[in-house]
């Protein structure tokens, strides 16, 4: 995904970050944005009205909330709950966010389920490599779309859905937007649709509690076969969006490997017991209190860890890059592999800026530490990476300057707020 060097508003933004100051206190994570951005997607297959809450206010979601406007629905907050009706649904997806965010490719499945008639544009690739969609297009054709190509835009049409047995296995496992796209497809199907190689992320489970509450028949939830009865048509639902794992994620490696004594909260033991496990592995200092989580950090507490990507139960590809900066403050040599991208490395340059000790090896990232950071002026290509460097500058000595931080909007809400309320240096500014 790649938004331009700016923001929406065409403001060049910057973040200053003093480093070295102790982390204290209490951080409250929002809902999730990859939750919330397949359920709104889902929200197009009813004409019923939803009612959303935990919804987080990030760029990405706003962009989402946008499009369903575009789409013709109706889509209003209400205090702290997002009220949205899609009764009306009309025109095509706007492709110039398509474009941009690849999550807008979830509105296909669900559109054409509603409509039977989808124009829609190819999403862009991103930083870290190519964001093919055939497995998407191949789920769909398989429950009765055709599709025509122009350019990049893909016209997709079916008489009626009728349910197939589909394999959503990829090069590196399966794909969270693609089992999406083909669940809510499936809901309204006429038959039964099997999906083999599901993505099991907790997204997904959401997504399927989400659909559930609509009124879809929908068996093996968090299972990677998932079984869908369709029906003629799904009605309104009220939800709750899960936390947001990969937020969680990165304030906890963040306390791990900065001084502090930081508590996070909710939705903590739903984060995956592969990060609470490369974290104990690690020695970092974690204890529960019910479903929150309170981190003790102090310099030269961690030791390193080997460690790679994998689809979910294994390590999440979005935590690589956090991970990566809390691994230059752990005793040893330590390493983690990417084996879902070519390419989530961009950060990689700016930490060794900052004076990290890593090297790439291929698809596998070298790290020795801990090594002292030094402030530097750096700049964030994309969220994960973004994140990362502001969890490195939060650590080194001096006064950082983190450019492109519209691209760490995209999934951290409040990000500076939340760390100036554990005590961070941390002020944005214009450029
Ligand atoms: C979801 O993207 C997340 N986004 C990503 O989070 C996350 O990094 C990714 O899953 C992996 O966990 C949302 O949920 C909105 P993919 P998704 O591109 O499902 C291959 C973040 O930082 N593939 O499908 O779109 C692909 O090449 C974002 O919050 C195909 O081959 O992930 C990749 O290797 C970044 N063909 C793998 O599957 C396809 O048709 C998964 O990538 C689709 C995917």
């Amino acid at each position: 995904m790649t938004f331009p060097a700016h923001s929406e508003d065409g403001i060049v933004q910057e973040v200053k970050i003093v480093g070295q100051h102790p982390l204290r206190g209490v951080v409250s994570i929002g809902g999730s944005k990859n939750a919330g951005l397949i359920i709104l997607a889902a929200c197009a297959l009813t004409e019923e009205t939803i009612l959303l809450h935990n919804v987080p206010k990030l760029d990405d979601i706003r962009l989402m909330l946008t499009l369903l406007r575009k789409l013709g629905g109706i889509v209003e907050w209400c205090g702290d709950a997002l009220q949205i009706s899609m009764k009306r649904v009309c025109g095509d997806v706007d492709h110039d966010a398509v474009r941009r965010m690849r999550a807008s490719i979830c509105l296909l499945g669900s559109l054409v389920a509603r409509k039977k008639e989808v124009l829609i544009a190819l999403p862009g690739g991103c930083v870290f490599g190519p964001r093919p969609i055939d497995i998407h297009l191949r789920g769909l054709e398989k429950l009765g779309c055709t599709m025509s190509f122009c350019d990049d835009l893909i016209h997709v049409r079916a008489k009626e859905l009728r349910g197939a047995t589909i394999d959503l296995l990829g090069p590196n496992g399966s794909t969270v937007t693609g089992t999406a796209n083909i669940l809510c497809a499936a809901t309204l199907a006429k038959g039964t649709t099997i999906l083999q190689n599901a993505a099991r992320e907790p997204e997904v489970v959401d997504l399927c509690k989400f659909l559930q509450l609509m009124g879809a028949k929908i068996e093996g939830i968090g299972q990677s076969t998932i079984i869908v009865e369709g029906v003629e048509e799904l009605h309104g639902a009220e939800y709750a969006l899960m936390a947001d794992r990969i937020q969680i994620g990165t304030f906890a490696l963040l306390a791990a490997m900065a001084d502090s004594d930081v508590k996070i909260s909710p939705g903590c033991r739903a984060s995956g017991a592969s990060l609470w496990s490369a974290m104990e592995e690690m020695g970092a200092a974690v204890a529960w209190e019910g479903d929150d989580v309170r981190i003790r950090g102090s310099a030269g507490s961690l030791h390193a860890i080997h460690l790679e990507t994998l689809p979910y139960p294994g390590f999440p590809t979005d935590l690589q890059a956090p991970m990566t900066a809390a691994l230059t403050q752990a005793n040893g040599e330590g390493s983690i592999a990417e084996t879902i991208y070519q390419n989530r490395f961009a950060h990689v340059k700016h930490l060794a800026q900052m004076r990290a000790d890593l090297q790439l090896d291929g698809n596998r990232v070298i790290v020795r530490g801990p090594t002292e950071l030094f402030a530097a002026s750096v700049v964030a290509s994309d969220l994960r990476c973004g994140a990362s460097l502001y969890m490195a500058a939060l650590v080194a000595r001096g006064e950082s300057t983190i450019r492109g931080i519209h691209h760490v909007d995209r999934g951290y809400e409040c990000f500076e707020k939340k760390l100036q309320l554990l005590g961070a240096r941390i002020e944005r500014q214009r450029e």
